[in-house]
């Protein structure tokens, strides 16, 4: 232990381990998880996710590159800086000092996006400390993080049906996502919306589409336009009892990043090229022609002024929220408010690469009457962290995906498990989220 760091606070919150292990994510690629002990015996234990449609501002991981084993992609030399000047710098520090230790690992990394230790290095360590603070405390995570006033449980918005990068089917917009916004409990708009994902499924084995299931969870039927699969989502929820635009609405991320190219989009599935104007006016009209209340990275990480052209059109109707556009960043988001680009922020944990820095995000976002919209990666893990953290951040709304493949639903479990737990006093965030 280094004794000039030695934090004489600390007590039993004391760091006294530090334990990395190489696992695997929901796609079978390596991943990390920490686990953190302290000296009164408490243990935090974190896994950190991964994505598919990463923005290029995204703070980046740290792969070992040895094409030798998984491709590259393994975590061992993120292993051993856990184990050497990580741990030489974090044991003897305070767990429940989050903000000291991340900047400590934030210093000892030094760079602007994290290169040098890797996002996911930091990450799964800032997280495994929270969560052993939180044990040493005797509190549930997102109590120990969010105060006595952490009763939100989020709007779910859960991606049935999945395209772009997260399916081989021809459909450009990445997620179609039903809000089940219109109930009185959390558990309730989940039955809810995972009734719809069943009675979609049956739809599609009717008319003979494929019922298997993306990255997310959601269904990657051979559909090529978002009107096939907006039809397909309102069939479904009629079929499942609700109504569409009454108490259930609908949400798209976009990930248009991903099909910008040389200032314009260009949507191979649709055979259409547009331009930003062009795609808003598109959009502007799904939104007239299905009970769509949330588009998310509508455009494209770098055009701003596409941001700016969508945000005056459709920013006083629906949420539009920033993905590739702010990457969690506080710096990234702040030029957003600045310059009125979107008016809700989406919050990914390893985008930025610590936990202080993402509550830092949200605490932005509040602050300038941004919505925050708690998520999930395409590649995932069962750690449940985010469940805990859009209920600390009161957030009121989170995507984990469909309700369906394990390290989905684990996050549904867990909301489901805290608003169990607060009993009376949780509240669904329901249609507060909505636009006035
Ligand atoms: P990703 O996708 O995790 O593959 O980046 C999720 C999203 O774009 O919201
Ligand atoms: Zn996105």
């Amino acid at each position: 232990m280094d004794k000039k760091t030695f934090d004489m606070r600390a007590d039993g919150a004391s760091i006294t381990a530090i334990a990395p292990l190489e696992i695997l994510d929901s796609r079978g690629n390596p991943t990390l998880q920490v686990t953190v002990r302290l000296l009164s015996g408490a243990v935090g234990v974190a896994a950190v996710p991964s994505g598919a449609s990463t923005g290029k501002h995204e703070a980046v991981e740290w792969r070992d590159g040895d094409k030798k084993r998984y491709g590259g992609k393994g975590v061992q030399e993120s292993c051993e800086k856990i184990k050497g000047e990580v741990s030489d710098l974090l044991l003897g520090q305070h767990a429940g000092d989050q903000l000291r230790i991340d900047k400590l690992l934030c210093d000892l990394d030094g760079s602007d996006n994290k290169q040098t230790l890797g996002a996911n290095t930091i990450l799964a360590v800032s997280l495994a400390v929270a969560h052993a603070a939180a044990n040493h405390y005797a509190m549930p995570l997102y109590r120990y993080l969010g105060g006595v006033a952490a009763n939100i449980l989020p709007v779910p918005m859960m991606n049935i049906i999945n395209g772009g990068m997260h399916a081989d089917n021809a459909l450009d917009i990445q997620e179609f996502m039903v809000m089940p916004v219109g109930f009185n409990k959390f558990s309730e708009a989940l039955r809810a919306g995972t009734e719809i994902f069943h009675s979609l499924k049956s739809i599609l084995k009717k008319k003979s589409l494929s019922t298997n299931v993306g990255d997310e969870g959601g269904f990657a039927p051979n559909l090529s336009s978002a009107e096939e699969a907006l039809s397909l989502m309102n069939d479904a929820v009629t079929a499942a009892g609700y109504k569409p635009g009454g108490d259930i609405f609908y949400a798209l991320d976009c990930a248009s990043t991903e099909f910008f190219k040389d200032g314009i989009y260009d949507l191979v599935g649709m055979k259409k090229k547009m331009t930003a104007s062009q795609l808003t006016d598109y959009l502007a009209k799904l939104c007239d022609d299905f009970p769509i209340i949330s588009i998310e990275d509508a455009m494209a990480e770098d055009d701003i002024a596409g941001w700016e052209i969508l945000t005056k059109k459709l920013g006083n109707k629906i949420q539009l929220v920033g993905d590739d556009l702010f990457v969690t960043n506080p710096k990234r988001l702040q030029m957003g408010i600045d310059k009125n680009l979107a008016n809700a922020l989406l919050v990914k944990v390893n985008q930025i690469g610590s936990l202080s820095e993402t509550l830092t995000a949200v605490g932005l976002a509040h602050r300038h009457n941004y919505r925050a919209v708690m998520s999930h990666r395409s590649g995932e893990t069962e750690d449940t962290t985010i469940a805990d953290l859009a209920v600390a951040t009161n957030c009121g709304q989170i995507k984990t995906g469909a309700p369906s493949r394990g390290e989905r639903t684990a996050k549904y479990n867990r909301l489901l498990a805290i608003e169990n737990q607060l009993g009376n006093d949780a509240i669904y965030a329901g249609r507060t989220i909505l636009k006035k």
